[in-house]
């Protein structure tokens, strides 16, 4: 059993570095000294990024050629070509541990050195008749027009893998504490009574470093335990309140975590991406965020980093990293897989 949780692994998400990439601005005259992060939700890299290969061609993005069978075991049965007409995506692809292991495997059978990505048709067909087709798409650049601004002139990387191939909440676990502490689901009782590890907000309290969490509506970051310690109340701002007004007066802290809105709503409709949310909601936000970072005097300081919790059950091509992946606190999983890396 631990075999096969050791042998599943990770899947490319996008991650955008936005730095000033002035040449005649060296590394050493710009010392960063505000990050900010912001964690989107459940896209793949190719279903977001593949097709601007087309903008620059040293992206490791798509160009239809990619496929996947709609039976792995079947040698005669028909493929489906990653295609460039995503759109609206109802319903949500899989992307449990279970399915995710078929995605990345095309099996159950995980001792295969350089997973063959070639299962993500047939574990959508499994859930839905039209649902390969929507897990074998892309965003043609023009339909993401604000990644396709900001790839023309930021860094994109692209051997940027989720940390655990399992849903959303251990993931997001991973981004400020290096660890799910096991968890590979989002287990509500689990979450409720928060987790123990120790996080990156600890260390910055102790170095003297002033972090700051701005929320849309639930913050997930409480998830954390240690963020419920009254001495923390004051790190978590409205982000509608205040986050604006800190990066105009030059008052954003060293490290941001932006918490855009998960919940779906009529007035307020969910901006994090996540299918069957509107792309165009979470587009949107993420101009509003870069264009608010941009204006700040602290602008020519900051790094943003823009990344996905995980792939959400959308094809990618490049095999995720299987073998040889250290565990981070050898914490082993739940039943039925005992995953530890
Ligand atoms: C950034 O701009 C501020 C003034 O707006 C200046 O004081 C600071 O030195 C600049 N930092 C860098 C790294 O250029
Ligand atoms: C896939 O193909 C295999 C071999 O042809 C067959 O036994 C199996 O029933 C097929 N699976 C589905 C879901 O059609
Ligand atoms: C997008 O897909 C359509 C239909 O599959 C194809 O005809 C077209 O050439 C593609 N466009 C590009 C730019 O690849
Ligand atoms: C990502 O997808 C799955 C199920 O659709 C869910 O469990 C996970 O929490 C997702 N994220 C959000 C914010 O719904």
């Amino acid at each position: 059993m631990a075999k096969t949780a050791k042998a599943a692994a990770t899947v490319l998400l996008l991650l955008l570095v936005l730095t000033d990439t002035h040449p005649y601005r060296t590394s050493a005259a710009r010392p960063i000294k505000t990050v900010v992060i912001l964690v989107m939700e459940n896209r793949s890299f190719d279903h977001m990024l593949g097709w601007m290969k087309k903008l620059n061609p040293e992206i490791n993005g798509v160009d239809g050629s990619e496929s996947n069978p709609l039976n792995t075991t079947d040698p005669k049965s028909s493929k489906i070509f990653f295609g460039n007409q995503s759109h609206f995506v109802d319903p949500d692809p899989g992307h449990s541990f279970q399915a995710i292991r078929e995605q990345i495997f095309g099996s159950a059978d995980t001792s295969i050195d350089k997973p063959p990505m070639n299962g993500f048709a047939q574990q959508a067909l499994s859930m839905d008749p039209n649902m390969p087709q929507s897990v074998m798409n892309g965003f043609f650049p023009e339909k993401v027009a604000v990644y396709e601004s900001l790839v023309s002139e930021f860094a994109v990387v692209d051997r940027w893998f989720a940390s655990v191939p399992a849903s959303t909440q251990p993931n997001r676990l991973y981004v400020h504490s290096g660890t799910s502490h096991g968890a590979t689901s989002n287990v509500p009782a689990q979450l409720a009574k928060g987790f123990p590890q120790r996080t990156i907000f600890e260390d910055l309290d102790d170095a003297g470093i002033s972090f700051g969490i701005y929320f849309q509506n639930i913050p997930a970051t409480l998830f954390y335990r240690n963020l419920r310690k009254l001495k923390y109340v004051t790190k978590f701002h409205p982000y509608d309140l205040t986050f604006k007004n800190d990066a105009k007066n030059g008052k954003l802290p060293g490290y941001v975590v932006i918490e855009q809105r998960y919940t779906d709503s009529k007035i307020e409709p969910a901006n994090d991406d996540h299918p069957s949310h509107d792309v165009y909601q979470g587009q949107m936000f993420v101009k509003e965020v870069y264009e608010t970072l941009r204006s700040s005097p602290q602008w020519n300081e900051t790094l943003f980093l823009i990344t996905y919790d995980e792939h959400g059950g959308f094809y990618d091509h490049v095999p995720t990293p299987n073998h040889g992946i250290p565990s981070p606190d050898d914490i082993v999983g739940p039943e039925p897989v005992f995953f530890q890396f």
